[in-house]
Formats: structure tokens, sequence, C-alpha cells
């Protein structure tokens, strides 16, 4: 831990979550996405915020390529560098959630206990665990960036799927088979889900409960 940590004191605003939700007329929430690489999650993630920006939604995408140029530049790909990728995407999901915003996160996040610190993270009622469960099969036949190509001549290691695990989810929020489900199609289910559990504005449920 650090040693300096016991010395500080957290200092809250006035602003709170409430305040937030009425400004952006949404709940905060982290789809976190979630399946073999091909499996979908850029796609659809940039898809979902396009649809979410249109509405006037304010959203962000976490895409893990993305963050692996920056933040998280200096981890590799073994389990231990993975799950260090997963915390630190989790801890900005959940400043992105304070600040108001709808976060989607793109990661492969292939083990079950790193997800589920995720979840604790960001917190289980802000937290849409969503399985893109297309095989490894219609994943390496899509092959969008060669990899799986590469990973079975050897030429990358600890690739998901080949050489490094992926724990399927037991108990996904969601689960959209990407092999079977167009792109526009998984989009609708997304955002039925934000508007069914009331993210979302737009139902009496929602703006029942807010002044
Ligand atoms: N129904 C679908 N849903 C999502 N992507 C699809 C679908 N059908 C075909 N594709 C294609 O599959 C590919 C998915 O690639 P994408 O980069 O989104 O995967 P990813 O899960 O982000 O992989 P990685 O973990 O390597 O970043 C894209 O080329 C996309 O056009
Ligand atoms: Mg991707």
């Amino acid at each position: 831990m650090n040693k300096i940590l016991p010395f500080l004191q957290r200092h809250d605003g006035t602003i709170t979550g409430d305040d937030r939700i009425r400004l952006f007329r949404q709940k905060p929430v982290t789809i976190w996405l979630t399946g073999l690489s091909g499996a979908g999650k850029s796609t659809l993630a940039f898809a979902l915020e396009r649809e979410l920006i249109a509405l006037g939604r304010p959203c962000y995408v976490l895409d893990g390529d993305n963050i692996r140029h920056g933040l998280t530049s200096d981890l590799g790909f073994r389990l231990e560098d993975r799950r260090e990728n997963v915390r630190r995407v989790a801890h900005v999901a959940r400043l992105m959630n304070d600040a108001g915003l709808i976060v989607i996160s793109a990661l492969i996040s292939p083990m079950r206990e790193d997800r589920a610190m995720a979840r604790e993270i960001i917190g289980h009622e802000h937290f849409v665990e969503t399985y893109l469960s297309a095989s490894i099969d219609a994943c390496a036949e899509r092959d969008p960036k060669g990899l799986y190509a590469k990973a079975r001549d050897g030429a990358i290691p600890s690739f998901t799927g080949i050489s490094a695990p992926y724990e399927v989810p037991l108990n996904p929020d969601l689960n959209i088979d990407t092999a079977r489900t167009t792109v526009t199609v998984s989009v609708t289910h997304l955002f039925a889900y934000l508007l069914d559990h009331c993210f979302l504005f737009d139902r009496p449920c929602i703006s029942q409960s807010i002044p």
C-alpha cells in the first residue's frame, strides 16, 4: 500500500449522483463487453456509442486496444497483467460513471475472477456483464486483425483461446451470440436492456422516481 495513503483525506464536492442523474437524464452504467478476440466487442461498443450520442446520451467507449496505447501501455498479456489491465479500466469506468456517463468497455477480460473484481470496483448496480458468445471458430474465421493466423503460427504468445484461457461467464447479465445476431440487432438488444432496467429516463419507472 502507498505509505502516504493514511494521510490523505477524501474531499467530496456538494454535487451528488442524483444531481448528475437529473442533469443527464440517465443513470450511470458500465456495459462490460467480454468475449474472444474478434467477437465484436469494439464493433458493438462504437455502434452503441453512436446510437446513444445520436439520442443525446453522454457516453464513452473504453476500448482495450486504445487504452493499451496509454493508461496500460506498461502491461503485457500474462494473467497478472490482464488482471491489472481490468483493474485500471474498471477504476476509470467508475470515475466516468461517477461523472454521470454511460460507459461501454471493450476488453477481452478473460478471467471470471477479474470480471468479478471489475463488478466490485464499479458497483453491482452499475455493472452489466455482456458476453459476446461467438465461438472461437467464428472469431478465427473473421480474424479481422489477422491475429488468429499469427497465433496459430506461434508468433503471438498468450493469445486468448489458443494459448491463453478464456473463462466463459457463468451468469452474464446479457448474452449476445454475434455469429447469429447482426450488429444492428445487437445494438437494439443493448438499448432495450438500458430502457428495461431504467438506466434511461424514457420510462415512467425512472421519471416518477426523479423529482
Ligand atoms: N454480428 C456481428 N457483430 C459484431 N461484429 C461482427 C458481426 N458480424 C461480423 N462482424 C465483424 O467481426 C469483426 C469483429 O471485430 P472487433 O474488432 O469488433 O472484435 P473485438 O471483440 O473488439 O476483438 P479484439 O478483442 O481483438 O479487440 C469486425 O470485423 C466486424 O465487422
Ligand atoms: Mg476490440
